[in-house]
């Protein structure tokens, strides 16, 4: 056979700045030149903005996906005895299911190995929340991720340095590059990781809405096809649900506030602000449960769920994981006693009426703004910044009436965000049209036959 000629990146960034598709040798060779460096960033850069531009076609997706999975470390949950599967969201406000869902379905003999991300732009992150929890460990190695989930079923950590080094590096050159929101790009990045956990099963919770990163419907939808269609591809059962982020996810937005709400509800307590962030996490523990063959459909799944909650088998997962992981399980005692924020103030509603809209980005970047979240990569957070929504999208409010509480690191960092709010939430005359919680649901054969139709 005579040796296949030799590869340039100069002549890849030129056929996708054409319009051209790679095929698997081709990206192969741009995902290891990244890794190994033999690529420099500005060729990288270039080959991203082009396929930002000209988009990648499913093979390319699928290609960039199994490349960037097997650029690093892996993690075989073989030794775990149990079916794996996950949860992801494409990220939000308040949106906290993960520490339902994880260990609900633990709690439902399923294995849960969970590598989850940082606040991001406006959205929070899930390890940002749980290391609220004092002494709570989020960069585990794999011999001790595989330990916990051994002893608890679940187990949320960080992603190592080791695992999807291309994601690493192609990460950031998007961020400085403003090439983040592709389609296929953003497949591949958030696929590449999952797969490396060696999943058996994934439920995608995809958001659409004010607070999601893909604002427009057809962008989410074309994003959760496309990711059922690559997974399924590579062998994991998937399914992607659509749900709104047009309000914030329960009635916490921040960091251990959020943790408390979670523990609060797997305690079985039923606040009504709370009530969307119960049945979101129910829906897709169901799916989880009914994937992983636990359950034989996702509503029998959702009764399994709902059963772990009731019985107090998800509240003793969740409290061994984070007992396992180092964290300090007496602060759930007295929950409200260990929220200590520098500056606390309620934002009254200025005028009667109904809670008509809310910009969920806005309200994220209020939170951010707060400490809850960081202007620059590597920041610490304020674990007890964030905000308390007391009134829900559709909600009837009299003037004056407390509409939610901010907590700040100190009291100069109120303003912002206090305008933020004003800004972001609009009270009028009647009340809004109901949103829908989950919209749109995609296995894989509807993933497929939409794919089929979709114009791009
Ligand atoms: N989350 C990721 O991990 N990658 C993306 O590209 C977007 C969100």
């Amino acid at each position: 056979m005579p040796n296949p000629a030799p590869l340039h990146m100069i002549d890849l960034i030129r056929k996708k700045r054409d319009g051209g598709a790679l095929d698997a040798g081709e990206i192969g060779f741009l995902v290891s030149g990244a890794v190994d460096g033999s690529i420099p960033p500005e060729q990288l850069s270039a080959w991203l903005m082009a396929a930002w531009l000209r988009g990648l076609s499913q093979d390319e997706t699928r290609s960039l996906t199994l490349a960037m999975r097997d650029s690093g470390e892996k993690f075989s949950p073989a030794r775990l005895g149990k079916v794996a599967v996950d949860k992801h969201s494409t990220g939000g406000v308040g949106d906290k299911t993960s520490f339902l869902v994880a260990p609900i379905a633990a709690a439902c003999g399923l294995a849960v190995p969970m590598i989850s991300g940082r606040a991001l732009g406006h959205t929070g992150g899930t390890l940002d929340k749980l290391e609220s929890i004092p002494g709570y460990r989020t960069a585990l190695t794999l011999s001790e991720f595989e330990t916990v989930l051994l002893r608890c079923g679940a187990s949320i950590v960080s992603q190592t340095p080791a695992l999807v080094p291309a994601d690493r590096v192609l990460y950031a050159l998007r961020d400085r590059t403003g090439t983040v929101e592709s389609p296929g790009l953003i497949c591949a990045s958030i696929l590449s990781k999952k797969l490396a956990a060696g999943l058996d099963a994934l439920v995608l919770d995809v958001k659409t809405g004010s607070g999601a990163f893909l604002r427009k419907r057809e962008d989410a939808e074309y994003l959760a096809a496309l990711m059922v269609a690559t997974a399924e591809a590579a062998g994991t059962r998937t399914v992607a649900l659509l749900t709104d982020m047009g309000q914030p996810l329960g009635r916490a937005a921040g960091n251990w506030i959020e943790v408390a709400e979670s523990v609060e509800l797997l305690c079985g307590a039923r606040p009504p602000e709370s009530e969307g962030l119960r049945e979101l996490s129910l829906i897709l523990a169901g799916w989880m449960i009914h994937l992983g063959g636990k359950a034989k459909t996702p509503k029998a799944g959702y009764q399994r769920a709902e059963a772990a909650i009731a019985d107090g088998s998800a509240l003793r997962a969740f409290m061994a994981m984070i007992e396992v992981q180092g964290g300090d399980i007496s602060v759930f005692d007295d929950p409200a006693g260990f929220h200590k924020p520098g500056a606390t103030q309620v934002l009254n509603a200025w005028e009667t009426g109904f809670i008509a809209e809310m910009d969920t980005t806005k309200l994220g970047w209020a939170v951010q703004r707060l400490g809850a979240g960081r202007e620059k990569a590597g920041e610490p957070v304020d674990p007890h910044a964030g905000i308390h929504f007391h009134a829900r999208r559709g909600a009837r409010v009299q003037k004056g009436q407390p509409i939610a509480t901010l907590y700040a690191t100190d009291a100069a960092l109120l303003a912002e965000p206090i305008a933020l709010l004003r800004a972001a939430i609009a009270i009028a005359k009647t009340p809004p049209c109901d949103v829908p919680l989950v919209s749109r649901i995609f296995t894989r054969e509807s993933a497929e036959d939409y794919l089929r139709d979709a114009v791009r």
